[in-house]
């Protein structure tokens, strides 16, 4: 089975199966950080939990995803993308086993510790993957596939969470993220290695084997060349390296677009849904669950707009006009707010949808997208590790402080700051944002040293 591109470029069928098992570890990404959503309260209740511990419970797995991050970098640039995506599936068994059976407090914390480090590897190691494993005219959709994987894997853990709500049963919200991490921990038995990864350690014929494997015709072979040049053992980088002169700006570049991801409030929304509608009035119990239920499902089918655009539109306009979307979302949802309108409830519905919808389009897909492509090889592992530990580091805290944001500044305070916040991201995005659709990853990385 083959498919061809634009470029006339052949893809075959085993690289469309590497590259989903790759990207499916979005999916347990999704599914292990939202399932608290649904279980925080029967776990209140089961371990006697104040507010405090409660806040810690959610905390910890975005503390572990930091922490993941920190060493995902080195792990994949030394043992290897697809060894440090087999890591994460152990570490996901692992974390949702204690869970599961977690007598106390502290074994609770340290399944979710375990969890988050696994979703911070998996945040650095799965799009250096499929960024490295993807022809140029492909890697917008193969990489964007990451993110719709997390999409789906939020939305299967709020059904799951609706499903086992009415018997309070959390510990089997827990024991069905097993399942798909043991699916992925099979599956990845069956994909290699990438090709970059193994020219830069030496393994010439293993690395074009493997190119030989993915694509039909021979247009690679053209790419050859630039990619055992760039991969060259002299040119490795170190930390310093870094922030050296040539590269800061482009550093600087990932860490922003990492933070705009999450300064811009989306997962005050994904955690927090049930409470907005709360305040908004709305149902709360069964119908709030559901509202967030169908909050999922708009950002899946967002992000699959976005996957089939990224390849056509390019990065930047989805970047804009996602990004502008949300601005004019949250103004709305705060105005709503404010005014305390008769159909209040009826607008932060619509609000939160749209604003998630343009999330999904923009800040959502293409940020891993960007993340994975802009770096030189040499610092690749290294720069996204730097670029996801301000994502990580931005979640735990804008999830930890946005209910005192709301006590302090209110429900329209609280959203026009968000909103205020997308707007100086427009002009950040289009002022510093490069166009990369179609280029290969050798040309990106001479364009943009040269540039900066
Ligand atoms: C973000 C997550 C967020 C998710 C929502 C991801 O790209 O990194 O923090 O929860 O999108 O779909």
């Amino acid at each position: 089975m083959a498919f061809q591109n634009r470029a006339k470029e052949k893809c075959r069928g085993y690289l469309l199966f590497v590259v989903m098992v790759a990207a499916f570890g979005g999916f347990l990404f999704g599914y292990h950080t939202a399932v608290i959503s649904g279980a925080l309260s029967f776990l209140t209740s089961s371990f006697h939990l104040s507010i405090f511990r409660q806040g810690v419970v959610v905390s910890i797995l975005l503390l572990g995803g930091l922490l993941g991050a920190l060493v995902a970098g080195s792990l994949a640039d030394r043992f290897g993308r697809k060894r440090a995506i087999i890591l994460t599936a152990l570490l996901f068994i692992l974390g949702a086993a204690i869970n599961a059976y977690a007598q106390s407090w502290m074994l609770l914390l340290l399944g979710r510790l375990i969890s988050g480090l696994g979703v911070g590897i998996i945040s650095v190691a799965a799009p250096l993957y499929l960024a490295e494993v993807s022809p140029p005219n492909y890697r917008g959709a193969f990489v964007s596939l990451f993110q719709l994987a997390i999409t789906l894997g939020i939305l299967a853990s709020f059904i799951v969470d609706y499903f086992f709500a009415p018997g309070g049963s959390w510990r089997w919200m827990f024991a069905m993220g097993i399942v798909p991490a043991i699916v992925q921990m099979f599956a990845l038995f069956f994909i290699p290695e990438t090709p970059s990864w193994l020219f830069r350690h030496g393994k010439d014929e293993l690395a074009l084997s493997i190119l030989g494997r993915f694509r039909k015709d021979r247009q690679w072979m053209k790419q050859v060349d630039a990619m055992k040049e760039v991969a060259k053992p002299q040119r490795r980088g170190g930390w310093k390296m870094l922030f050296s002169h040539q590269l800061r700006s482009i550093m600087i570049i990932g860490i922003l677009l990492s933070l705009c991801q999450q300064i811009t409030g989306i997962n005050t929304v994904i955690y927090y849904a049930p409470k907005i509608f709360g305040e908004a009035g709305f149902a709360t119990g069964p119908g709030a669950i559901l509202a967030t239920v169908v909050i999922g499902i708009i950002n899946v089918v967002a992000t699959l707009f976005a996957v089939w655009l990224l390849d056509r539109a390019g990065r930047r306009v989805l970047l804009l006009a996602g990004v502008a979307g949300m601005a004019i979302s949250l103004g709305f949802l705060s105005f709503a707010f404010f005014t305390q309108w008769a159909a209040i409830s009826k607008i932060a519905v619509a609000s939160l949808m749209a604003y998630v919808a343009f999330f999904a389009i923009g800040l959502g897909a293409v940020t891993w997208v960007i993340l994975s492509e802009i770096y030189p090889l040499k610092i690749r592992g290294k720069a996204m590790t730097v670029a996801l530990f301000a994502n990580w580091a931005s979640n735990c805290l804008i999830s930890l402080i946005f209910p005192d944001l709301i006590d302090i500044l209110g429900p329209d305070g609280t959203f026009l700051l968000f909103s205020v916040i997308c707007f100086l991201s427009f002009w950040f995005v289009y002022g510093c944002i490069p166009e990369t659709k179609g280029k290969s990853l050798e040309e990106i990385e001479s364009l943009m040293t040269a540039q900066h």
